[in-house]
């Protein structure tokens, strides 16, 4: 493997480096900003069993009013069309279109989603639609979740679903968001919902969901016109070696096999990567879920790479640390709030190296964000210089990947809104407007105003 060099980043990105094709917008996940939990059909989610858990989510928060997103739909579109983003990705919460994960569509779930897109469309912005991000049925969980099989088959039917009650007002979609979280800290680590504890059931996770991708993909595929964009948003980071010793490197690159290449490689090579399935097979035998013919669908052709990138990881050997023998170092500054790294350049790398290690497909940058304690609203004003600096560097880096040959079509800010920021309740904030959770009041922070000024920058040098 070549190594791609690092560039020192100027500030300000050039507005007029970015074409027409790349299109800015913002993210935000069901889950994290509706709230509504009980409203018109929905059944409930694994996030809604986890976070009644003893212990598992800070502060005992929980998802059933987040934002109220559900109940101010109408001034939430506003507000995006104020600050000119050109797309707007969201997702679908799987409980409200089948509320046992199964059956029949629950119209109001559908009606739901119809106002959303259909909103967005008469303020000129364009829909990207994800399945799947992390809320599943809790009535599939019973039944054992993304450790079964049948799940991946109940995931397709669901796919279609969508894919008819919503073609007719979007035509991007995206099947899955970071597997890798579902599966291993889902599954192995269990800080995330369903919460479970077990190497090999997230493995079997990981497959499963790699799968139900494909059976959606194809599903998908069959019901909607030609014009459909169907993808999936794949987290990924840089990793490197603490230091200099050949064990730190061999963690690495483990580490790299885990986090990055497990995913890729299926979806953009139609094989595991033969390294890790040695590490995994020698730990816990060969593996009893990939079937003939599941890594033709896992790798059937993708109209876009969705890719959510937040920092680098270093890595250092810790031969206890099992499966993996490799143990994360803590980032050196700068970081944000997370205690993530803040490191520009290695979204650029990540896309090069997309290019040159994969062939990819276009990418779309489906999150890139930063939570930082922001200081207090004031005078209707929140000054997040902080954050409007983060996403200055990224954009900026973006800007010069693209110019290097990287086919980058859209970049959405993680994320519109503070919201449920899983584990971590309402404790870490990332939006780019600020929201008060006693009063559901939503004030634009400086980055969100920088954003507007140069979404419109950006699309003033075109004319
Ligand atoms: C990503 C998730 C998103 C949000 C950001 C901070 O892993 O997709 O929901 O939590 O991290």
């Amino acid at each position: 493997m070549t190594t791609i060099e690092t560039l020192e980043l100027g500030l300000e990105p050039d507005p007029s480096t970015f074409p027409p094709a790349l299109r800015l917008g913002a993210a935000t996940a069901s889950y994290q900003i509706e709230g509504a939990v009980r409203d018109d059909g929905r059944g409930e989610s694994i996030w809604d069993t986890f976070c009644r858990v003893p212990g598992a989510i800070l502060n005992g928060d929980t998802g059933d009013v987040a934002c109220d997103h559900y109940h101010r739909l109408e001034a939430d579109l506003d507000l995006m069309a104020e600050l000119g983003l050109e797309c707007y990705r969201f997702s679908i919460a799987w409980p409200r279109i089948q509320p046992q994960g199964r059956g029949a569509a629950n119209p109001e779930g559908l009606a739901f989603y119809q106002r959303l897109t259909q909103g967005l469309l008469d303020r000129g912005i364009e829909p990207i639609a994800t399945l799947y991000h992390w809320d599943l049925p809790q009535a599939l969980q019973d039944e054992g979740g993304w450790n079964r099989r049948e799940t991946a088959q109940r995931f397709a039917e669901y796919a279609a679903i969508v894919a008819d009650g919503l073609g007719a007002t979007v035509s991007q979609f995206i099947t899955h968001n970071e597997p890798w979280v579902v599966a291993f800290l889902g599954h192995a680590l269990g800080i995330k919902a369903p919460g479970e504890r077990h190497w090999p059931t997230a493995l079997r996770a990981s497959h499963h969901l790699l799968l139900s991708h494909g059976l959606a993909l194809r599903a998908m595929r069959s019901s909607l016109g030609r014009d459909a964009q169907i993808g999936i948003a794949v987290n990924l980071f840089p990793v490197h070696p603490a230091g200099p010793s050949e064990a730190d490197r061999a963690a690495a690159q483990r580490m790299d096999g885990h986090l990055n290449r497990w995913f890729l490689d299926p979806l953009l090579r139609g094989s595991y990567p033969a390294d890790m399935v040695e590490v995994y097979e020698g730990l816990f035998g060969p593996p009893d879920s990939v079937l003939d013919g599941d890594l033709e669908l896992i790798g059937a052709p993708i109209d876009f790479l969705g890719v959510n990138y937040y920092n680098p990881e270093r890595i250092t050997a810790a031969p206890t640390d099992l499966p993996l023998q490799a143990r994360r170092v803590p980032a050196p500054p700068p970081t944000t709030a997370m205690g993530w790294e803040v490191d520009p350049d290695g979204l650029r790398r990540v896309l090069l190296r997309l290019r040159r290690d994969y062939a990819a497909p276009p990418v779309y940058i489906t999150e890139n964000g930063a939570s930082f304690d922001d200081p207090p609203a004031s005078d209707g004003q929140v000054d997040d210089a902080q954050r409007t600096a983060y996403l200055q560097q990224h954009l900026s880096a973006l800007a010069l990947a693209v110019a290097d040959g990287a086919d980058v079509r859209r970049y959405c800010v993680w994320s519109l809104l503070d919201n449920f920021e899983w584990e971590l309740g309402y404790d870490k904030r990332f939006g780019i407007v600020h929201v008060d959770f006693e009063t559901q009041a939503r004030v634009p922070k400086r980055s969100a105003l920088w954003y507007r000024d140069f979404i419109a920058r950006a699309r003033a040098g075109e004319r």
